[in-house]
């Protein structure tokens, strides 16, 4: 079954490359138009000469200020003459242990994922809440986000505040028929070829063209980006229109829904906790099974 995308319109951020790029493509061949961002000009220009002609533009600016947002809002509307997607994707690393993270590192992570999809989703929802026939928001969410990660500080932060931004917007444009999900991928990209664990094979995809592994596919949901592709063709189709506040894994050969946070342990002390109370109910109660953390290494 192929999911009709016809006039719906788009704006994919950090769409030059890598996972932006394959969810460009997979929106147009649905039939969608697409404003293709990035703030490499060259990758833009390639992006759009590679996608049906007429149905893609190149905008390109770097997200993050409140400026940019509203141009991408702008030419979609300009351009095609509405905006039914919004997929905020382009992302950075700026990998540093916290001791040795500078505060430009933070920033500038925290800057293009974080602000630069608050930004761009709320110059979105103005312009869907006008339109007044709902919308879709897609943002991309990280497993470092859901679940921690080494050296990832700013990136873990940014990501994580994205699942939290996902979870207050399904609440909050609920009523405007605007759904609001964050996809969780894995991919072989330019990003992930800097991660020592991926690498060799991002490499070998790349350079020589040998197919990732099924292991690799499958347990760790590793792999091409468009393979995460047709998630957001999906989410931007009529049959996701019940589907939002969700953080959804996609990768390889996996989808997978990701738990929210949620209370899993609990004891009460009537009066309230002092800390000696604390300190003996704690072994015992809701300290009995404490919860990982980190990304599991491949
Ligand atoms: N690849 C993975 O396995 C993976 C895993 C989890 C999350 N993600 C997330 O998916 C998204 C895409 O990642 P990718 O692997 O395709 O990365 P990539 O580096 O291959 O592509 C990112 C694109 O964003 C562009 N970009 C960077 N800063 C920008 C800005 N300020 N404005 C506009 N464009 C900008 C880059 O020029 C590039 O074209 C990111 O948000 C990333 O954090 C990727």
């Amino acid at each position: 079954m192929t999911l009709d995308l016809t006039g719906k319109v788009a704006v994919v951020t950090g769409s030059g490359r890598g996972l932006g790029l394959a969810y460009a493509r997979a929106l147009t061949i649905a039939g969608a138009s697409v404003v293709v961002n990035d703030v490499d000009p060259d990758a833009a220009k390639r992006a759009v000469d590679e996608l049906p002609a007429g149905r893609a533009v190149a905008e390109v600016v770097p997200v993050g200020d409140t400026e940019a947002a509203q141009r991408l809002v702008a030419r979609a509307v300009s351009e095609f003459g509405r905006l039914d997607v919004m997929c905020t994707n382009a992302g950075i690393l700026r990998d540093r242990v916290l001791w040795k993270m500078s505060d430009d590192d933070f920033d500038a992570v925290v800057k293009v994922h974080l602000r630069g999809t608050f930004t761009c989703v709320r110059a979105a929802v103005q312009r869907m809440r006008e339109q007044g026939d709902g919308g879709t928001v897609v943002v991309a969410g990280s497993p470092a986000g859901q679940r921690g990660n080494f050296g990832q500080t700013n990136y873990a932060a940014a990501k994580a505040g994205i699942a939290a931004m996902v979870r207050t917007w399904a609440l909050e444009t609920a009523k405007a028929g605007i759904t609001v999900n964050a996809v969780i991928p894995t991919a072989a990209t330019a990003m992930t070829r800097t991660i020592p664990a991926f690498a060799p094979y991002v490499e070998a995809l790349e350079e020589r063209g040998e197919p990732l592994p099924d292991a690799l596919r499958k347990a760790e949901g590793f792999g091409t980006p468009d393979d995460c592709a047709g998630l957001v063709a999906f989410l931007a189709s009529d049959a996701a229109r019940g589907i939002t506040g969700q953080c959804i894994g996609i990768g390889g050969d996996k989808l997978a829904l990701w738990s929210h946070p949620q209370e899993i342990a609990v004891a009460y002390a009537d009066g309230g906790w002092s800390a000696a109370a604390i300190a003996a109910a704690w072994p015992v109660s809701v300290g009995r099974h404490p919860e990982t953390y980190g990304i599991p290494a491949p």
